[in-house]
């Protein structure tokens, strides 16, 4: 395996972000203003990027383009968002054909009770609410789970990220250091603002680690409401389940009269029709989605069996929400489930899929790098580390600074990849596409071995 020079990483990583500097002169500048009326310059923490937060113009099929005219493949998809491609003309059309009959009405439509339908049958749930965004729909998974079983505590993986509410803002990235023992983590605060007592409601357990949840169960099953995990963990790059995980939660869960939630808000509708409960097989009792669904108009829903909605149907649970169902994002979702992310879209990811994974091997391979590549479809990410990663922790030891170092060869290049995050393709994503990331990462590995 080849040693890293951190030295040599040092210095390619102060080339590539002057080089990264020339490409961006508008958007350094727009910076500057933005700052004196957005936060910190952006609309969200995560778009001011490191060392420049780049400013979008327009984006179509599997192309974006920034304030500088620079044009990149999208490999970001708008955090795993655009899965049906920038602008996609169904969506377009049904956008359109929804905004001159009216946006917003205290009243459901049929897109809502259709595209309820279409998730039912996808996810084998039946029934379902809908949200504005993936933190609400986690929210309300716990909720769900409180209010069903009338105990409190819920079982979080450490490392996974449910969205910005209160209730589940800690332990997603957080310094292992504070984190306790790897058997018996601690629930750490990932914000400023939160009380500590939303943390006292969480017990935090390891990923891939049944153990630890059964200890968790057998010390207070009683006190246990369910358990939410992202069932392929998807923000410390792709975490795949180990044989057996996911039907072993569900399995012990229910002994202890606990429900499990899926949160499906990345995996969901994208990796197979039915996200990762048709993948893996395993129906969780709640499900929360959001992101791809709504094609790039902000939507979220959350399914669940019916044990687990009736709290919602005989109203124990309020489920309040202004815009819930709102008729623009039903009309996108719609469009979506029935015209772009159809059942032949997962076999051709999945073509795409190996053929990509085995260009990334190779340069792999061919360089001696240490890292490991995990992908499920049209999602995938590079670990820099060269032993197998299986949880957060094993993450949280990879290396930080050549990760960075690939990002800005890929930006560069032409190429739009997360920073930290898996990589999504779309549905018009050609095979010359991801070439040009395999050409990019190529570029890193020769100039980071040479
Ligand atoms: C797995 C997962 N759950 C929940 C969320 C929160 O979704 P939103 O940003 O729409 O609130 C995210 C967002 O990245 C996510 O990746």
């Amino acid at each position: 395996m080849t040693d890293i020079d951190q030295a040599r990483v040092a210095e390619l990583t102060e080339r590539e972000e002057a080089r990264l500097a020339e490409r961006l002169p508008r958007s350094i500048d727009l910076a500057k203003r933005a700052s004196q009326s957005l936060a910190g310059g952006v609309a969200c923490t995560w778009h001011a990027l490191d060392p420049y937060t780049i400013y979008g113009a327009r984006g179509r099929g599997s192309r974006l383009w920034d304030l500088d005219g620079n044009e990149y493949v999208d490999m970001h998809c708008g955090y795993g968002v655009m899965v049906a491609g920038h602008a996609h003309p169904k969506v377009v059309e049904a956008v359109r054909g929804r905004v001159g009959l009216g946006t917003h009405f205290a009243m459901p439509v049929r897109e809502t009770v259709e595209v309820a339908e279409l998730l039912a049958e996808r996810f084998g749930l039946p029934l379902w609410r809908f949200k504005n965004s993936g933190s609400e729909a986690t929210m309300d998974a716990c909720r769900i789970m409180r209010a069903t079983t009338g105990r409190d505590l819920v079982i979080k993986v450490e490392g996974s990220y449910h969205g910005s509410s209160d209730g589940l803002a800690f332990s997603y990235w957080v310094d292992v250091e504070r984190a306790g023992a790897a058997d018996r983590p601690v629930a750490v605060h990932n914000t400023a603002g939160v009380p500590e007592a939303f943390g006292s409601v969480l017990r935090i357990v390891q990923f891939n680690d049944l153990e630890a949840v059964e200890r968790v169960l057998a010390d207070e099953g009683d006190r246990v409401a369910g358990m939410i995990l992202e069932p392929i963990l998807m923000n410390v790059g792709v975490i795949q389940p180990d044989p057996g995980y996911l039907s072993g939660l569900r399995d012990l869960l229910h002994r202890h009269g606990a429900l499990l939630a899926f949160d499906e808000v990345k995996t969901g509708v994208t990796i197979a029709a039915g996200g990762a409960t048709e993948w893996s097989g395993v129906r969780p009792d709640v499900v929360a989605l959001a992101k791809a669904i709504g094609g790039g108009i902000p939507v979220a829903a959350i399914g669940g069996t019916e044990e687990a909605m009736r709290v919602l149907v005989d109203g124990t649970l309020e489920g309040e929400g202004t815009f819930n169902g709102n008729p623009l994002s039903m009309a996108a979702a719609r469009a979506v489930l029935t015209e772009v992310l159809t059942p032949d879209v997962y076999e051709r990811f999945e073509a795409q899929n190996a053929r990509f994974t085995a260009a990334l091997q190779d340069v792999i391979a061919r360089h001696d790098l240490p890292a490991t590549v995990s992908t499920v479809r049209c999602r995938g990410s590079i670990h820099f580390r060269a032993e197998p990663v299986r949880n957060f922790r094993d993450e949280a030891g990879s290396d930080g600074p050549l990760q960075h170092l690939a990002w800005l060869f890929q930006l560069n290049a032409g190429v739009f990849p997360p920073a930290g995050d898996p990589w999504t393709f779309s549905v018009v994503h050609t095979d010359e596409d991801l070439d040009r990331y395999v050409g990019a990462f190529e570029g890193f590995a020769a100039a980071v071995t040479s």
